[in-house]
This record gives structure tokens, C-alpha cells and sequence, in this order.
């Protein structure tokens, strides 16, 4: 069973500048909730208990998100706002939430690496902070029903002219929704992708990933990726990629994050 899930949320947000300068954006709202806390319940409502977040020193907001605030609930309940205040009090009880720090962006890889201690000889889940997906089954749950052992990678369909902007698989024998995955291509030219499935930001990985990620070489800005590791475990292992049920929104760009509270508020 996956139980644990690793959420690398170091990253500077540098698509919704200047909004990020001081603000997560993974702590902007879709209506009345961050968008961090749909990805809690995501995970959470697929069975995971613990969330290691992988944060540096100017994403403490989301550390004091997901812990109590005896004040403020103490001033909610003297005001007799229980409808806020169990909104509020419920937060720190999700899941066990973890923390430990990316000192400095060095990628996505990188930030995954920083949590290895905590995740022990299983398989675990990667939820990148942007990437939600609305539907009646929760994006981890799919991956979860669907995993089999190897790496299981979330995709969706997206215009061949938006390849670029993507990793993009090349699939092999596909069953259903599920695809075998040959190799991955980052950002090809829409004449050079070899699909129309784009790679979302989660993951299932088994612990082998980690040494996977550490022999990686580091791309051309100096960054270690998640995607790199999953290449060089494809030699010894089977990768799959899940064609995701649901609507997706990246709210990492504010496009994304707009059209997402358009969804969430019209539901
Ligand atoms: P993104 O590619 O979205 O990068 O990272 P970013 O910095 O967050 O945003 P932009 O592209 O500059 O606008 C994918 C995930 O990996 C995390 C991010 O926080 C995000 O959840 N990440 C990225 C880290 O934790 N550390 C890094 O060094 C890079």
C-alpha cells in the first residue's frame, strides 16, 4: 500500500511573479481554500497518511498552514463561529505532515532527494505543488488502483503545439487508460513528440528512485529532476503512465489558477 506521499514545494513560483514574492503559491486560493490543502485531500482520500513537504526557509507559511492556531481558534470559539472553527481546527489533522528543507532550488529532483530518510524501503507518492485535477475519483486513487510495481506516471492529452511546455511520453502496449512508457522526451518540438501525453506532476516511485535521481547527471541550469531518475530506473524497471479522469488545471501560472476557481466555484 502507498501511505506516504512527498510534496516538494521549494520551488520559487517564478510563473506567478511578482504574486509569489512573498506569498506560497502554493498558498493562493481556488474560492476559500489553498490550492496545497486540494492537494492534501487528494492524497489523504486515496488512503495516504503521512505528507512530507519539502519546503526552504521562505515557505514556512505553508508549515504554519497545516499547524494549530490555539489563538485563533480560541477567539473563533468565544465569538461562537463554529463553522470557521472547525474548518480551522480540522486543518492539523489531515494526515501526519512532515517537513524538511531544499536550502536552495536545485530542482524538483533535488527537493525529492531531501526526503528520502522519511520514506524507508516502500513505494510513495509524488505530488508536484501545482497540478490539480478535478473528477469524481482523486488523481493519487487512480494511480493507487492502477499501480503494479516500477514507476506510475500521471499524463493527460494535450495539442501536439503545447508539447514544449511538456515531458512527453512515447508509449508502448496500452491498456485502457494505462500505457506502457518507452522514454520520455522533455519539452520536444511538436514534430518531434512522440505523443500527445503530457506528464503531469504525479508520481508513483519506488525507494530505488533516489539513487536513480542521485546518478542522474544535472540538466543544463544545474537542476536534478525527478524525470531524469525516472529515465535512467527505466533500464531496470517497467515505467507506466496513467491517462488522468478529470479536469486539470496547473495553478502554478495564473491562467490555470483563475480557470480553477472558475470550475470550483461553479461545481
Ligand atoms: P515547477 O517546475 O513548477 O517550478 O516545480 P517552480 O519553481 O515551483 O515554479 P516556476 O516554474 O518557477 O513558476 C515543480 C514542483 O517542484 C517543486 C515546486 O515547488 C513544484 O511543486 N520544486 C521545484 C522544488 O521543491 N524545488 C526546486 O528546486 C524546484
Amino acid at each position: 500500500m502507498i501511505k506516504k506521499a512527498i510534496l516538494p514545494v521549494a520551488g520559487i513560483g517564478t510563473r506567478f511573479l511578482p504574486a509569489t514574492k512573498v506569498v506560497p503559491k502554493e498558498l493562493l486560493p481556488i474560492v476559500d481554500k489553498p490550492v496545497i490543502q486540494y492537494l492534501v485531500e487528494e492524497a489523504v482520500s486515496s488512503g495516504i497518511e503521512e505528507i512530507i513537504f519539502v519546503i526552504s526557509k521562505d515557505k514556512e507559511l505553508i508549515r504554519d498552514y497545516f499547524s494549530p492556531n490555539p489563538e485563533l481558534e480560541e477567539t473563533l470559539r468565544i465569538k461562537g463561529k463554529s463553522d470557521a472553527l472547525q474548518k480551522v481546527a480540522e486543518l492539523h489533522k489531515m494526515a501526519k505532515f512532515s517537513y524538511v528543507y531544499q536550502n536552495e532550488p536545485l530542482g524538483d529532483g533535488d527537493a525529492i532527494l531531501k526526503a528520502k530518510e522519511l520514506i524507508g524501503n516502500e513505494p510513495f507518492m509524488v505530488l508536484f505543488g501545482d497540478d490539480i485535477i478535478k473528477g469524481d475519483v482523486p488523481a493519487s486513487k487512480q494511480l493507487i488502483q492502477n499501480y503494479t510495481g516500477g514507476v506510475i506516471i500521471a499524463v493527460e492529452e494535450v495539442d501536439k503545439k503545447y508539447a514544449p511546455l511538456y515531458g512527453i511520453i512515447d508509449p508502448g502496449v496500452q491498456n485502457g487508460n494505462l500505457f506502457e512508457v518507452k522514454t520520455l522526451v522533455e519539452k520536444p518540438s511538436p514534430e518531434e513528440a512522440p505523443s500527445n501525453l503530457g506528464i503531469i506532476g504525479k508520481f508513483i516511485c519506488p525507494p530505488e528512485i533516489f539513487e536513480a535521481i542521485e546518478n542522474s547527471p544535472s540538466g543544463k541550469d544545474g537542476e536534478l529532476r525527478l524525470v531524469d531518475g525516472i529515465l535512467s530506473l527505466s533500464q531496470s524497471q517497467k515505467i507506466w503512465a496513467l491517462k488522468m479522469e478529470g479536469q486539470r488545471f496547473d495553478t502554478g501560472k495564473p491562467d490555470g489558477l483563475v480557470s480553477a476557481n472558475n470550475a470550483y466555484l461553479n461545481a
